[in-house]
């Protein structure tokens, strides 16, 4: 099977609360995205890479990225899950049901290479796919709905996961999958979810826990430094 990454980088970044999506914020004066995009391409060979960006982008043509032949780019949709539905589809011409799609946050610079080849070699024989995930290691409450939460219980978190990226699924299962949750107006806030709604179980695979997700601005400091020294 030929092997396809998709970096969905089509969200706005609201959280982030920057002048610019997070996604073209600096980092050590690289853009996040590139730094993204150059990680997971040198590290392992792709068949073809497809970036799904926010129609009102104008800081694409600013990359490194843009002038990489390796990689095409499509428009992404209101929801993380359409971006990647776009790029599925934007790919459909060039894959087949077997195929390999990864799945990576343009917003998780730290990636490391060795969690992407432990993911590709893991599932290698899988016929349906899986995540880089951490387990949950503080302790877990649920808080009441008021403006003053009090903890409702402390929640038991021996099996809880946290989902990272890349998450690795056959092209045809997740295409399928994405599509019923739409239909269904099923939520999906990763890959896995919309395997899992399908009825399809992915493997949960072990990630590094600094494989963060840039999202307030504290986390662009801290990835800074996990750069730094990676
Ligand atoms: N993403 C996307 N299309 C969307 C929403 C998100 O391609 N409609 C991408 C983002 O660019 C990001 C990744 O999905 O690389 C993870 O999403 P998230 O961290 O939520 O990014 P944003 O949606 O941009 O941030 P926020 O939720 O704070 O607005
Ligand atoms: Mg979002």
């Amino acid at each position: 099977p030929k092997r396809w990454l998709i970096v969905p980088a089509a969200g706005i970044g609201r959280r982030m609360q920057a002048e610019c999506p997070k996604q073209y914020l600096r980092i050590q004066s690289r853009f996040i995205l590139d730094i993204t995009l150059s990680r997971l391409l040198d590290s392992v060979a792709f068949d073809g890479c497809m970036v799904s960006l926010n129609p009102s982008d104008q800081w694409w043509v600013s990359t490194e990225a843009s002038a990489d032949e390796r990689i095409s780019t499509c428009l992404g949709g209101h929801e993380r899950s359409d971006s990647v539905l776009a790029a599925l589809q934007a790919l459909s011409e060039r894959a087949s049901p077997d195929d390999w799609v990864l799945v990576h946050d343009a917003a998780r610079p730290c990636v490391h290479p060795a969690d992407l080849e432990r993911l590709i070699t893991v599932l290698a024989d899988h016929p349906v796919g899986g995540l880089l995930a951490a387990p949950v290691s503080d302790t877990l409450k649920r808080g009441t709905g008021s403006d003053v939460p009090e903890v409702a219980e402390t929640v038991d978190r021996r099996g809880l996961w946290r989902a990272l990226t890349p998450q690795m699924f056959r092209y045809g299962l997740l295409t399928e999958a994405l599509q019923s949750a739409g239909r269904e107006q099923h939520p999906v806030t990763d890959e896995s979810s919309a395997l899992e709604f399908f009825g399809k179980m992915p493997v949960l695979v072990e990630g590094r826990t600094d494989n963060i997700k840039v999202t307030v601005p504290a986390d662009l400091e801290l990835a800074g430094f996990l750069l730094s020294r990676s």
